[in-house]
């Protein structure tokens, strides 16, 4: 990562300092967070650098090291939702949530580094946002906790940015450690971090980008959060969260069956969330979480209906080729799968999905390991 000599090379001066932040896979507990329920992400080891330093002028300029991005530059007093498009709303967007909060922010000059894929499931997005806040927090002297700073970078994603997410991204960039999984209550936001030793048990994380990008700003995110919506409001409880699944199926007779499916995928992915920490935090093997993972992923195919013919392909194939489980990983509609793989096996796995892809026509994907990764912090 190299922000501080970019913005040296672009600004002529040095950057009053570094703050970086990573992307993440969420293990499981899909589409759960909105709904209050139950997430278990891990930060991955992908980061995006921000340098900054502030500006007397309130001017907020915006570059980065991304080909063929555009900078930016704006007065912090005149932001607004809608001004911005691409990469740079994502910082704007920060900016703007603190302004919200009755704090000061200055202009700053700000430029990005970052390594997390762009368009493949993995948060991108919130890894610049919470680049970002750590730097705004700092310069502006704010002092606010990283709890607060999850709910802020939200904001920006969902006030600034238009894409009605979760907090899910947020807190595993800003919460997570390295070696470690995050358990997540998006009720309570109650958190802990569960260790998962995957070299030391000899398994690896593969990520599949099956190179079809999404966009949570447009049509089937939102209309799967309206229909977990209006499933909850029928059956008269605050959100899917409180049901249970003898609850659901006794209520089935008063949901159409498509909000049944939603409301079961839902329900269901939070039972499976509790088993697999459940299971990590008994000192159970990380391959016995195989089954659950691809139960994860038949019910997102089949009930939420957010899986693409290239995200089952990687679930297949990488299933058929030896993995553990497979699922896709994040809002779906295209992006990420993740396997759970010996990690012997990868190479011959990942060959496997590689071949798969080609003879089906697809974009060739990329497959590469994660390790849980270390969360936002100050420097690189
Ligand atoms: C996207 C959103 C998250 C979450 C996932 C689905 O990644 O940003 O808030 O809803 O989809 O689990």
């Amino acid at each position: 990562m190299n922000a501080r000599g970019a913005f040296r090379e672009l600004y002529g001066y040095e950057p009053a300092g570094i703050w970086s932040a990573p992307g993440r896979v969420n293990l499981i507990g899909e589409h759960t967070d909105y709904n209050e329920g139950y997430v278990f992400p891990l930060a991955i080891d992908r980061r995006a650098g921000v340098a900054a330093a502030p500006r007397q002028d309130g001017v907020l300029r915006l570059a980065t090291t991304a080909p063929g991005s555009a900078a930016a530059e704006i007065k912090v007093a005149e932001l607004v939702p809608g001004r911005l498009a691409g990469w740079s709303r994502y910082v704007a967007g920060v900016h703007w949530a603190f302004g919200v909060r009755g704090i000061d922010v200055p202009g700053m000059d700000i430029l990005l580094d970052s390594d997390v894929p762009v368009g493949a499931g993995l948060s991108s997005s919130a890894a610049v946002e919470c680049a970002a806040a750590l730097a705004v927090n700092d310069l502006a002297g704010a002092g606010l906790p990283a709890e607060d700073l999850v709910l802020l970078c939200q904001q920006a994603e969902n006030d600034f940015a238009g894409a009605p997410t979760g907090i899910l991204d947020q807190s595993a960039s800003l919460l997570s450690q390295a070696g470690h999984a995050l358990f997540l209550d998006c009720r309570s936001r109650e958190s802990r971090l569960v260790p998962l030793d995957l070299a030391g048990e000899g398994m690896s994380l593969l990520v599949i980008d099956t190179k079809v990008g999404h966009a949570h700003d447009s049509g089937g995110y939102a209309e799967r959060r309206r229909d977990c919506e209006r499933a909850a409001e029928t059956l008269g409880v605050a959100s899917l969260r409180e049901l249970t699944l003898p609850d659901l199926v006794l209520a089935a007779p008063r949901l159409e069956r498509k909000a049944y499916q939603r409301a079961r995928h839902v329900v269901s992915e939070n039972a499976r969330v509790l088993t697999v920490v459940a299971h990590l935090e008994a000192g159970r093997p990380i391959r016995g979480l195989g089954q659950v993972l691809s139960s994860s992923h038949e019910s997102l195919r089949d009930d939420f209906e957010v899986s693409s013919p290239e995200l089952d392909l990687a679930v297949e194939t990488t299933v058929a080729a030896g993995a553990a489980g497979a699922r896709m990983t994040g809002g779906g509609f295209g992006g990420s799968a993740l396997a759970l793989v010996n990690a012997a096996e990868a190479g011959q796995i990942s060959a496997a999905v590689k071949r798969s892809f080609e003879r089906a026509g697809y974009a060739d994907p990329e497959v590469f390991a994660v390790e849980p990764g270390a969360g936002a912090r100050s420097g690189d």
